[in-house]
């Protein structure tokens, strides 16, 4: 059957006029701008961005081989989290299905806007348990959201599997790819024009090294990004973060050259982790931290936080009992962090 994203919308949205801002009304070319009530003496920023974030578009299209129409820019992959259930889930009535343990986001979206949230359990690899997942379905079940490589484990879902479930499942399947230039593995984006019910989110927070200025990139079929432009603030992005981002979209070789050297001190710090007795486990990661089992993680993580050293415990988390997340720093830092274990 041919998947519509308007079959499965949120029934309200359907009659929702979006606001309709100065820039989005006038086309040409002025040179006198009367028409938003800005402040007309140049400060660099007195006017209000451009709400399409076309040249970003335009540039992030080009280095993804897919369409502008194909992208949203959010502020942080976690505003179009929120507009993904906004706009598809109604509340009170829909769900979402979230394989645990995985990145927290979603569940938090789903709660606020008043989504139930199903939670299979990933198998012990922490990859999709695809028997669990079905159980978890229902006629309400709207989104699935899948992260690749997973927070917190660092694995990369084994991509037969997410295939099937995106052919299989009447909704949108998510997947998050905030970790995927870490990966050896270019992700799901080639498969996009093949697959309509499928979202993919990837961010400019981790490789690219600019979480402060919150910007996430969602790729889907034009109809999907209609309609999550139809919800979204209109001037989402501020000028400053798309300037930037063009001017580091410019520098990609950059990017590429903190990947591969926190590439590289990821497998390093692996094996200084795997030579000490404290540690039980280091899961394989595909992404930019390492997920460790501990003989007894709060008392490492209460030691490291004592010598000024914060990593993640997530020991109160599924499958994940004794298991602190580390993010792979600078060697300096790295050096710092396995010292401070060495001297337990
Ligand atoms: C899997 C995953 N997705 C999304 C995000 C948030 O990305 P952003 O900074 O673009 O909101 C994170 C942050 O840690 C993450 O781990």
């Amino acid at each position: 059957m041919k998947f519509v994203p308007e079959n499965i919308v949120r029934k309200s949205l359907l009659k929702v006029k979006p606001y309709s801002t100065a820039r989005d009304e006038f086309k040409g070319n002025a040179s006198i701008f009367l028409d938003a009530n800005e402040n007309p003496y140049n400060t660099d920023f007195n006017r209000y961005p451009d709400p399409r974030q076309s040249k970003l578009k335009e540039a992030i299209a080009q280095l993804k081989n897919v369409r502008p129409q194909q992208i949203i820019i959010g502020n942080g992959s976690d505003e179009i989290i929120d507009l993904l259930i906004r706009a598809f889930c109604e509340p009170a009535v829909d769900n979402i299905i979230v394989p645990q343990p995985t990145y927290g986001m979603y569940t938090v979206c789903a709660a606020i806007n008043n989504v139930a949230i199903r939670q299979p359990q990933l198998n012990a690899d922490f990859d999709l348990d695809l028997s669990s997942i079905e159980k978890s379905i229902d006629v309400n079940s709207k989104i699935i959201f899948l992260c690749s490589p997973n927070n917190p484990s660092g694995n990369l879902l084994e991509e037969e599997k997410v295939n099937a479930l995106v052919n299989s499942f009447p909704g949108l399947v998510v997947v998050d790819e905030a970790y995927i230039d870490f990966a050896n593995t270019s992700g799901f984006l080639s498969k996009l024009d093949n697959l309509p019910n499928l979202i993919i989110l990837q961010t400019f927070s981790k490789a690219w090294g600019l979480a402060g200025l919150r910007l996430g990139v969602g790729y889907a079929s034009e109809a999907i990004i209609d309609i999550l432009n139809k919800i979204k603030p209109p001037y989402n992005i501020n000028t400053l973060s798309q300037q930037y981002a063009l001017a580091a979209l410019e520098k990609n070789y950059q990017k590429e050259e903190t990947v591969n050297s926190l590439i590289q001190e990821r497998t390093e710090m692996e094996k200084q982790l795997q030579e000490l007795n404290i540690v039980q486990r280091v899961f394989p990661s595909q992404a930019n931290f390492l997920l460790v089992r501990m003989d007894d993680a709060k008392a490492r993580y209460n030691y490291l936080l004592s010598h000024g050293i914060i990593v993640r415990d997530r020991s109160s988390v599924v499958l994940c009992d004794n298991c602190l997340r580390i993010t792979v720093g600078t060697p300096t830092e790295n050096k710092a962090l396995i010292q401070a274990l060495k001297n337990i």
